[in-house]
């Protein structure tokens, strides 16, 4: 695969916002004709698997356009969603999804210590430029007890599922985004996979931030993973 569409470490923070920010408008489009309305169906399983609900505050961090704050809310919770693309936020508002939207970045998040019951985090973790400083943030806002729910792509590792997801994933995506949105926005976000550190690395990072119980999970043939965890009582 050719990389040509990635920014280098130092470009990444400010290339990732300003392209976020081009991309909002179509930004929800875009997704459910990607995933054919699968990405709901794991955000709904993110979720479910730390069981938010009633009686919760939770952070969606790196929110966008607010997809999983709202799914969020709609199961009693109260919900604060985090962005520092402030046109994605603007999307949010506009959809009117019943949350507090703050503007900032997920490694400096503006909430004191152990404010929240729960956060979820969606398609978001290979666009930060490091995972270990937003776990660590993730375990100081949250309260004992509070569970984590990290969604993200993933590529299929059996060879053929792999080579079928890749066609479609590194070929088609960057075609249609192109045509409907933004091309250079579309070929960086397939590529973006190879920022996704390996899932044992993963769960590792979670663990050293403090997180207990870390599980990490495969969906649809290793199309999308979900990490969990949650800081001890
Ligand atoms: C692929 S979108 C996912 C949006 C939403 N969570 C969803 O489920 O559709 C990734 C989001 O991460 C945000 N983001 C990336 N790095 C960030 C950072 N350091 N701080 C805050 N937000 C960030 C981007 O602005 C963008 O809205």
């Amino acid at each position: 695969m050719a990389l040509d569409a990635l920014p280098s470490k130092a470009e990444k923070y400010a290339s990732v916002r300003a392209m976020f920010d081009r991309i909002a408008p179509r930004y929800d489009l875009m997704n459910r004709l990607m995933t054919a309305g699968l990405d709901q169906r794991w955000r709904r399983a993110s979720i479910d698997a730390i069981g938010v609900g009633d009686g919760d505050i939770v952070l969606d961090l790196a929110c966008g356009t607010g997809d999983l704050a709202e799914l969020c809310a709609r199961r009693g919770a109260r919900v604060i969603g985090l962005d520092f693309a402030g046109e994605m936020l603007h999307g949010a508002q506009k959809r009117g999804v019943p949350a507090v939207f703050v503007q900032g970045d997920g490694t400096r998040l503006p909430l004191r210590r152990g404010a929240v019951s729960a956060a979820v985090c969606g398609f978001a973790l290979r666009n930060f430029v490091a995972l270990a400083p937003v776990f660590e943030e993730l375990a100081r806002v949250l309260a004992p007890g509070g569970r984590v729910a990290l969604l993200d792509v993933d590529r299929p590792t059996q060879p053929l599922l792999r080579a079928g997801f890749s066609f479609y994933f590194d070929r088609v995506v960057p075609l249609v985004g192109g045509l409907l949105s933004d091309r250079q926005a579309y070929a960086y976000l397939p590529q973006s996979t190879v920022y996704l550190p390996p899932a044992p690395e993963l769960c590792e990072t979670l663990s050293k931030a403090g997180f207990a119980n870390v599980q990490h999970r495969r969906m649809l043939f290793g199309s999308a993973q979900l990490l969990t965890g949650e800081l001890p009582a």
